[in-house]
């Protein structure tokens, strides 16, 4: 490829590059994490854009640069339309654009819908690990049965290899059993149970996920749980403000989550301050706090979901694909130097 060449991936090909690749989306997920908090990286706010009376759709851009080995610039444009699931389509449409740092010409433009939802999973599931410590985990409990709770079970099943029952829980029966029989074909060996409240799930599960749509808190009270729970708030505004001022709260960045209305931004409106954040797992995994001070408290891991982790799985894909010779390559999609032209 020249300088002025652009790569295009689809969603399907970025499928088939990271197919039996978990361990090094892990790993970049991780490392990205490691250098976010070792301040090599820029993350500007992710910006919100809305439609007037509308409370559910939305497009979000997210820029940043990650340093360390990945040394990319770029910005994901990621679109949010719950309402596309009765119309059989997906709720999330994404792309990504990757832009050189020397040059900063873009590289790529990619779908990222795949990109988003495995390095949202993937954090999970370095979150869990890192927060579970020696504690063995039997019983994940899922609340959300979409595309981001399957590929954050995929994902769990390898950091927390013990896993042998999932309950699962959705607002829609007909999404769960789907969920279900996906799941049932990732490993024969797991009990799959659907439950009919969350309830099950509190009073069961040692790892619980929430991948909902949910807008406002629906969740006021979680004494159900047990001691110790590990609780991947995975959709951020699911749990009221008491809730996660009861926790341990373990965070992705203390600036992103505390905005949008999210659960974590709700509690710091209600208390004035931001001192019940205790941790970053970006800080957990650099060894700079400990995992868990108090194994008996219930943990609760907010991630905003950062652009650096994008970049991270976006570089991963564009690696891959110049290794493998895949994807579509435009050539010449710079135009000719101005002094060079005809007119
Ligand atoms: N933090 C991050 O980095 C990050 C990244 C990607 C997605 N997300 C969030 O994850 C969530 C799930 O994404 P998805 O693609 O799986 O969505 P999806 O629309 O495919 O599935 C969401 C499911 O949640 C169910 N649901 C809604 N409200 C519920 C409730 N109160 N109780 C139980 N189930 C409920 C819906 O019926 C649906 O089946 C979204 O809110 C999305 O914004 C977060």
């Amino acid at each position: 490829m020249n300088q002025d060449d652009i790569l295009f991936l689809k969603g399907d090909e970025i499928i088939t590059l990271f197919k039996n690749r978990d361990q090094e989306i892990l790993q970049a997920v991780k490392s990205a994490y490691q250098i976010h908090a070792q301040g090599d990286s820029c993350l500007p706010h992710s910006n919100f854009l809305r439609f007037p009376n509308n409370e559910k759709d939305r497009i979000i851009a997210l820029p940043a640069y990650l340093g360390g080995g990945v040394n990319t610039a770029g910005i994901k444009w990621i679109a949010s339309f719950p309402g596309n699931l009765a119309l059989g389509m997906e709720r999330a449409s994404a792309v990504l654009i990757l832009n050189s740092a020397q040059t900063g010409h873009a590289q790529a433009i990619m779908e990222s819908s795949v990109i988003s939802a495995k390095r949202t999973a993937a954090s999970a599931a370095i979150a869990a690990q890192s927060l579970r410590g020696q504690q063995t985990v039997t019983t994940l409990g899922l609340i959300g049965t979409g595309l981001i709770n399957f590929e954050t079970v995929r994902f769990l099943l390898t950091t927390c290899p013990n896993i042998k029952t999932l309950l699962i829980y959705d607002l829609s029966l007909e999404r769960a059993e789907q969920f279900k029989f996906k799941c049932q074909q990732l490993s024969n060996r797991l009990e799959i149970a659907i439950v009919s409240d969350e309830h099950a799930i509190f009073e069961n599960s040692e790892v619980i996920s929430f991948a909902t749509t949910a807008t406002k808190p629906h969740i006021s009270d979680i004494y159900k749980c047990r001691p110790g729970t590990i609780i991947l708030h995975i959709s951020l505004r699911d749990l009221a403000p008491s809730v996660i001022l009861s926790a341990d709260n373990i965070v992705d960045d203390v600036d992103h989550v505390s905005r949008a209305q999210t659960s974590i931004h709700l509690a710091e409106q209600q208390v004035g301050n931001r001192d019940f954040i205790r941790a970053t797992i970006g800080d957990i995994l650099n060894g700079v706090v400990p995992s868990r001070p108090d194994n008996s408290k219930i943990a609760i891991f907010s991630p905003f979901g950062l652009g650096v982790l994008d970049l991270a799985l976006g570089q991963l894909a564009y690696k891959l694909a110049r290794e493998q010779n895949q994807g579509t390559t435009i050539e010449s999609f710079l135009p000719i130097p101005w002094l060079e032209r005809e007119e």
